[in-house]
């Protein structure tokens, strides 16, 4: 029971690494604000519909969740979505989406969470960046620049404000089993079995990343075990380089 009693905020809740982590911190003991397009049908304390490319909205949500829960300590940054492609062939709301949802939501929700969580006394965030945030994967520009940027973004703020008693880390996966991942294979026309079998081959662990892969490292991160832990961007990878 490593959160008894912490009040938490999850971005992207309803997506395949975001349920996990909401069950993860609920069964030892958090207290959770959730947040997605749709929250339907997962458990919390407290859930907002809302987009994350509102601005209004990211503004006001730590605030937010701090007045139904009484204090924001943990803020987990999740949500996120990818554009695949060449630069050439992304559109304009290929771009502006992007950058929205990856970066500024992540960099508004920070901005809002740290004058809180430094008016508590300390507080954690974890974001979720990409092994290809750190080095870039093909074909994927947009994805990695904005993964880069958050990379970038958790350094920058866990050095600044680890003063204020606030850690700032991020997990960087490389593939996991969920919807973002298996999207792909379908604009590719492949068959997602078979797609999910070679791409196990070429991880040295023998498998692609399950969502509790993931959340065991954000659970670790959020946790005291962490506690030294500033501006680190952790990659969760299974031994499968970014080639
Ligand atoms: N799946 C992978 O292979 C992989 C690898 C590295 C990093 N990641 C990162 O992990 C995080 C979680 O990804 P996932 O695999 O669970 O994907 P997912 O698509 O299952 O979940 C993403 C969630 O973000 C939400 N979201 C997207 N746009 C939103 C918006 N405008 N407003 C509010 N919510 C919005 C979606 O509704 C969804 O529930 C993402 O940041 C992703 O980039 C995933």
């Amino acid at each position: 029971m490593r959160f008894q009693g912490k009040t938490i905020l999850v971005t992207g809740a309803a997506g395949g690494i975001g349920r996990n982590i909401t069950t993860a911190f609920e069964a030892e003991g958090a207290r959770l604000a959730v947040t997605d397009l749709d929250t339907k049908g997962i458990e919390a304390e407290v859930a907002f519909d809302g987009d994350l490319t509102d601005r209004i909205f990211c503004d006001a949500l730590p605030q937010m969740v701090k007045d139904k829960l009484g204090s924001l300590d943990i803020v987990i940054n999740n949500a996120g979505i990818i554009t695949r492609g060449p630069l050439p062939e992304a559109s304009d709301n290929d771009i502006t989406l992007s950058i929205a949802v990856n970066i500024e939501a992540p960099l508004r929700l920070c901005r809002a969470s740290i004058p809180i969580m430094a008016g508590q006394g300390g507080g954690i965030i974890v974001n979720t960046s990409s092994c290809w945030g750190l080095r870039p994967g093909p074909n994927h520009p947009i994805y990695v620049m904005t993964k880069a940027a958050l990379a970038s973004l958790t350094q920058c703020l866990g050095r600044d404000h680890a003063h204020q008693n606030i850690r700032v880390n991020a997990v960087c996966p490389n593939e996991v089993d969920t919807a973002m991942l298996r999207s792909g294979f379908e604009a590719r026309g492949l068959d997602p079995l078979s797609a999910i079998d070679d791409l196990n081959a070429s991880v040295p662990l023998g498998r692609i990343a399950d969502p509790q892969d993931i959340t065991d490292v954000i659970t670790f991160l959020a946790s005291d075990a962490a506690r030294y832990m500033c501006g680190s961007l952790v990659e969760v990878n299974g031994g499968k380089p970014v080639i």
